[in-house]
């Protein structure tokens, strides 16, 4: 029976390794984490991650052949395959800070892994990591391990997308499996595909050379991101000129050299990967002394951050240039519909606008936690205690949000918010009634007919 590892039980290592179990029901998959609360969510009726899909496929293979637990090194011992998928945030202090990824959480896994590994091992990165990390993660393994032990270090980035994380595994576009061209790098590679291949088509297997494969992951983000960010560009264009942003995006999106998809305009990027992704990518141009590459890349994130500020000043001067002590229903604060992930979220940027001009600030999300709502504002100083006291409040539903608000507030894109009953939020609001539309999902002239006035990114509504 091949033994497979996964360190790191979050939003990749739960998901893609509960996947990998529930297809090859032949492997035992043994997801281990530091974090005890984390992995006692995992071994709980109620996961520690919201995502479509994911409950079922954890009943289906707990105890079966899948565990979760936070007896790392047992597990790293049984292990033939190890798959790393830890965190690799944006360094918040010394070198390359507000940039580089910060690699500790990697390092101290690698560290691990050569301090307690008794036979060979196919080590796995499955994190984002900047190009060439494989190369530190061999030399650690090699300077700390028993000497007759072997690493084969792959490279197989994870292209999953939170709220269609299993839909993503389940029929991914590719996965990419990089080796060293050594005759030990293909055959390991050759190992890793074969676990693919009991669902993914032989053919969406890729095999390539180690530092392609780091490098594809960070710019296939960074691409992704460069579409929002160009579209989003034009959503400004088209509010100044009168176009219409969905109008112009889908007729670029017809053209089949650009495609539909991640055209949407909207009030800017969220979640936990594209920033950190481009401000790593930005960081390496840097490193390898391309300047101009680095400040080409950076304008992507600059981009994002317009759209937040430019989208909240909206806001402020359609409300009388003043939101003070006004009241502000804000609809949405995960980074994006069908998860509770709140990194990065958008809701947290024009939250801290809002809180600057002294207004209240009414919050529903129905998937994100007051705890985490309030962890997400009061640690990283967006409210202090007492403005988080005195201007935030969280509501279990949409329409209690909205009672008595000046403006609602649409920050994610949940399909309830498409249903609401909009005539019954108008009657409790006060007038003029405002609804900014920052997901571009609700249907404007309807709006307008019960008495609105609609402000959207990217269009102007008559
Ligand atoms: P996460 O923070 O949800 O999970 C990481 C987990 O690793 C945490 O639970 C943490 O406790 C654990 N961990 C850290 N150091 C450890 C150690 N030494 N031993 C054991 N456990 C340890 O992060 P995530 O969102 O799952 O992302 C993981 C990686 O995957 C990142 O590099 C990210 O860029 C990449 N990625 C994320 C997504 C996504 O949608 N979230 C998609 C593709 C790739
Ligand atoms: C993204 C990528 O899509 C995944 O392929 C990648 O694996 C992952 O990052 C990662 O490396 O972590 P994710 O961040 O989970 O996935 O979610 P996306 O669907 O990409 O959305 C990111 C943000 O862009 C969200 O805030 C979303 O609302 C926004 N977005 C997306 C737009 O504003 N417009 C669009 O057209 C598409």
């Amino acid at each position: 029976m091949v033994k497979i590892c996964c360190i790191g039980a979050g939003y990749v290592g739960g998901p893609t390794c509960a996947v990998i179990a529930y297809k090859c029901p032949e492997v035992k998959v043994t997801i281990v984490d530091i974090n005890q609360n984390r992995i006692d969510q995992w071994n709980s009726d109620i996961l520690p991650i919201y995502e479509p899909g994911l409950d079922e496929i954890v009943k289906a293979t707990r105890g079966r052949n899948l565990f979760f637990s936070t007896a790392v090194d047992e597990a790293i011992i049984e292990a033939d395959l190890i798959f790393v998928s830890v965190n690799t945030p944006t360094k918040k202090t010394g070198m390359g800070a507000g940039f580089a990824a910060d690699l500790a959480y990697i390092e101290a896994a690698t560290r691990r892994i050569a301090k307690v590994a008794t036979s060979s091992k196919i080590v796995i990165e499955k994190s984002t990591v900047p190009c060439r990390t494989a190369e530190s993660m061999r030399k650690i393994l090699d300077a700390n391990s028993r000497a007759d032990i072997n690493f084969q270090i792959l490279s197989n980035p994870e292209f999953l997308a939170e709220g269609t994380a299993i839909e993503d595994l389940f029929s991914p576009d590719r996965v990419l499996i990089g080796c060293l061209d050594t005759p030990e790098g293909h055959k390991a590679q050759q190992t890793l595909a074969d676990v693919y291949a009991h669902w993914v088509p032989r053919e969406r297997i890729i095999g390539m050379n180690l530092w392609s494969s780091e490098l594809s992951k960070l710019a296939a983000n960074a691409i992704l991101a460069q579409r929002i960010s160009s579209i989003n560009a034009l959503s400004a264009i088209c509010e100044a000129t009168g176009a219409d942003v969905d109008e112009v995006g889908f007729a670029c999106g017809l053209d089949s050299r650009i495609g539909p998809k991640f055209l949407k305009a909207s009030v800017g990027f969220g979640g936990s990967c594209f920033q950190k992704d481009i401000l790593n990518l930005v960081y390496l141009s840097e490193s390898l002394n391309l300047p101009e590459v680095a400040a080409y890349w950076q304008q992507v994130v600059i981009m994002n951050e317009y759209q937040k500020s430019r989208f909240a000043a909206r806001v402020v001067k359609k409300l009388f240039n003043t939101i003070t002590n006004k009241k502000i229903a804000v609809l949405g604060f995960a980074f994006k519909k069908n998860t509770g992930d709140t990194r990065e979220s958008a809701a947290i940027s024009l939250i801290k606008y809002f809180i600057q001009e002294n207004a209240n600030i009414h919050i529903y999300d129905p998937k994100v936690s007051v705890e985490q709502i309030e962890e997400d504002l009061i640690y990283p100083g967006i409210a202090t205690p007492e403005q988080y006291a005195k201007r935030i409040n969280i509501h279990q539903d949409a329409y209690s949000a909205a009672q008595d608000a000046d403006a609602v507030i649409i920050v994610t894109e949940w399909d309830e918010f498409k249903t609401l009953d909009y005539s019954r939020v108008y009657e409790n609001m006060n007038k003029p009634a405002f609804i900014f539309d920052g997901r571009l999902i609700l249907n404007h002239k309807e709006l307008k007919a019960i008495g609105f006035e609609v402000e959207v990114i990217g269009k102007v509504i008559q």
